[in-house]
Formats: structure tokens, sequence, C-alpha cells
């Protein structure tokens, strides 16, 4: 049975301000990803409210909504088997503080917010966060 998976993955304004885009996207690939789709854009408030919708009771919200549309992101569809836990794993702890040696959030993250990159956290989830950047 295959369980090949596609999962949405942003580089988040920390990141892209760095010119880290290549480095990660490097990453991804040496970790056996494909890249199938990816978009550079800049969002507004609002449509980062609606995208991080499920965090809206939490009180860092505000924040992160400010955050992510506070300049150009790169969305990117990853493939790959098990792609959503693959890319979590890949990822790192939230806080970079915590986060494991060789993972993305440990070499680049700066803090909780300015964590680099954001993946989709269950298959759910990726179906609507790629439909939300790539709705053709
Ligand atoms: P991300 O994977 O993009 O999903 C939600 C984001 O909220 C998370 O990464 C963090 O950057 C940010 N965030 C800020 N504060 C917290 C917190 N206390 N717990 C979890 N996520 C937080």
């Amino acid at each position: 049975m295959s369980n090949l998976e596609q999962t949405l993955s942003i580089i988040k304004p920390d990141a892209v301000e760095r010119n880290l885009e290549n480095d990660i996207k490097a990453i991804f690939k040496k970790n056996g990803f494909s890249i199938i789709k990816e978009k550079k854009i800049q969002i507004e408030k609002s449509e980062a409210e609606k995208f991080y919708k499920t965090h809206e009771t939490k009180p860092f919200y505000d924040d992160l909504c400010t955050y992510l549309s506070s300049g150009p992101i790169l969305a990117m569809v990853l493939e790959k088997k098990n792609a959503i836990s693959a890319n979590r794993e890949l990822m790192g702890s939230t806080n970079p503080d915590d986060a494991e040696e060789g993972t993305i959030r440990k070499k680049y993250g700066i803090s909780i917010d300015k964590n680099s990159v954001h993946g989709s956290d269950s298959m759910e989830n990726a179906k609507i966060e790629i439909n939300f950047f790539f709705k053709d």
C-alpha cells in the first residue's frame, strides 16, 4: 500500500529575510522530499488569520498573524512517504530551544515565533493548507 503524502511547508519571513530559502529547500530534497509546487508571496493579515484559524483562541494568535504577514514567505507542497510526520520530525520542536540537533528549527530558528518553518500537523490540515495556497 502506498502512503505517499503531500504536506504544506512554509518558509517563514524570518528565514526568507535571511536568504535561507535555498538552504532549507536543499535540506528537504536531501531528506527525500519532492517539492511539487512552490509560491513566494506576502499575505495580508486577514489571510494569515484564516490560515491560522485553529489557533484563534490562543493568546499568541494576533502576534502570530501579524508576523506571518510581515514579509514574503515561500509556500511549498512537499511530497514523500509519510510526508506529514517526516516533515514535522525534520522541522523539530516548535520552540527552537527545544528542537533536536539536525533539525531545521534547531539550525535556523530564532524564537518560538521566528521558528523559520511551518508544516501541516495532520492529513486533514495538510489538505486544507495546500488548498489555501494552491487553489487552482
Ligand atoms: P507553526 O508550526 O507555524 O504553528 C503555529 C505557530 O504559532 C507556531 O509555529 C509558532 O511559531 C507560534 N507560536 C507562538 N507562541 C506559541 C506557543 N506558545 N505555542 C505554540 N506555538 C506558538
